[in-house]
């Protein structure tokens, strides 16, 4: 049986490394793409989620984490750098952790999910709250790493694109060729860049015959692609992508228009509705900012956008279990007490 061994074995000749590297991996990538029949039924197409939040620490984060911190080994570096709404800071301290590094973070306090949270301390990161949001953070560290010797691993660093591009090749491995359409949630716009990047390369080798058109979806309070300027205060329960000032914004409108795509805007009550959708449906327990895609797909499928019987694959970034508390929020739970006792279980099931 083949054996998994991380992107960057796995994809060594279309990546800036060689065998005599030192690579940092956890394992990353060779994530399952899911078919959502339900779903697929309901919009006229066939959907299938890319499930990310089976990566090492819960989110597509250890693709870009594997290269990033393999290359700040190779250029000797001791000390790494991040902002985050809390994925890369968690794959970033575990990375990190792994390659006996230390790891600085700064996170919009009281912004973060608690899972996030933990998973920065457990793998012993230097955690720092600030009295602001995403964007300041990133200003924050930016000029830190400019000013100390301290590697930055947000996705402004080229090696954390290079990494997250195999999700592409990923899923043209799995499909056998590209989809139609490609979907997934844009914050900072890194992983946009990213996956447009890795599917203009395997067509360019000839691995596929096409290339998705990309459509991107963001949170409506933060929603800077949509309204086609930064935003000052972006707010949404999708914490992960709290964002209003995309760092990759570039490349992110080159991703949307060369491919003929679009970005569009869904709101935090669609994007929990298609969460709670996507664990009750398809089995999948994602975060909510994972859930956008699902949400956007709905929408155009509602505003008739969607080409009948086209192949669309959906990113699911991050894992529902680092978020437990907004997953329940408004829920019942409270689960029914029962003695040691077969009867009293039948009865309280109905049976
Ligand atoms: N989904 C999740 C779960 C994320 O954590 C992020 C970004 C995105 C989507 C958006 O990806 O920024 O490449 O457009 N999280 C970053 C972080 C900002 O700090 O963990 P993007």
């Amino acid at each position: 049986a083949h054996v998994w061994r991380g992107i960057i074995n796995e994809y060594l000749d279309l990546l800036p490394f060689d065998a005599a590297d030192r690579i940092v991996t956890l394992g990353e990538g060779g994530t399952p793409l899911i078919y959502a029949e339900k779903i697929s039924s309901e919009v006229g197409a066939e959907v299938f989620v890319k499930f990310e939040g089976m990566n090492p620490t819960g989110s597509f984060k250890d693709r870009g984490m594997t290269s990033a911190i393999t290359q700040v080994v190779k250029d000797g570096d001791h000390t790494v750098v991040c902002a985050s709404t809390g994925n890369t800071s968690a794959s970033a301290a575990a990375y990190a952790a792994h390659a006996g590094l230390r790891c600085v973070v700064m996170i919009p306090q009281g912004k973060i999910a608690a899972g996030k949270m933990a998973q920065a301390i457990v793998h012993g990161a230097d955690l720092v709250q600030v009295d602001g949001n995403f964007d300041e953070c990133l200003d924050i560290v930016r000029e830190l790493s400019e000013n100390y010797p301290i590697a930055l691993v947000n996705s402004v660093n080229p090696y954390r694109l290079q990494g997250q591009k195999t999700a592409a090749f990923e899923i043209v491995d799995q499909l056998g060729d590209a989809p139609d359409i490609h979907m997934l949630p844009v914050g900072n716009a890194g992983n946009i860049s990213a996956y447009w990047m890795g599917f203009k390369e395997y067509a360019d080798a000839g691995v596929s015959t096409r290339r998705p058109k990309i459509w991107g979806v963001q949170a409506a309070g933060a929603a800077p692609f949509v309204v086609g300027h930064p935003i000052k205060d972006p707010e949404t329960v999708a914490t992960a992508i709290r964002i209003g000032k995309p760092a990759s914004w570039d490349l992110a409108i080159a991703a949307r228009d060369e491919s003929g795509g679009w970005i569009r805007a869904v709101t935090d009550e669609a994007i929990l509705s298609a969460q709670a959708r996507l664990a009750a449906e398809v089995g999948v327990f994602v975060e909510p900012a994972s859930a956008a895609p699902i949400a956007g797909l709905l929408a155009a499928a509602a505003a008739g956008e969607v080409p009948r019987g086209a192949t669309i694959t959906c990113t699911v970034t991050g894992n529902g279990l680092k978020d437990t508390a907004t997953a329940l929020a408004g829920r019942e739970v409270n689960p029914a007490v029962i003695p040691v006792d077969v009867d009293a279980a039948a009865a309280v099931l109905g049976l």
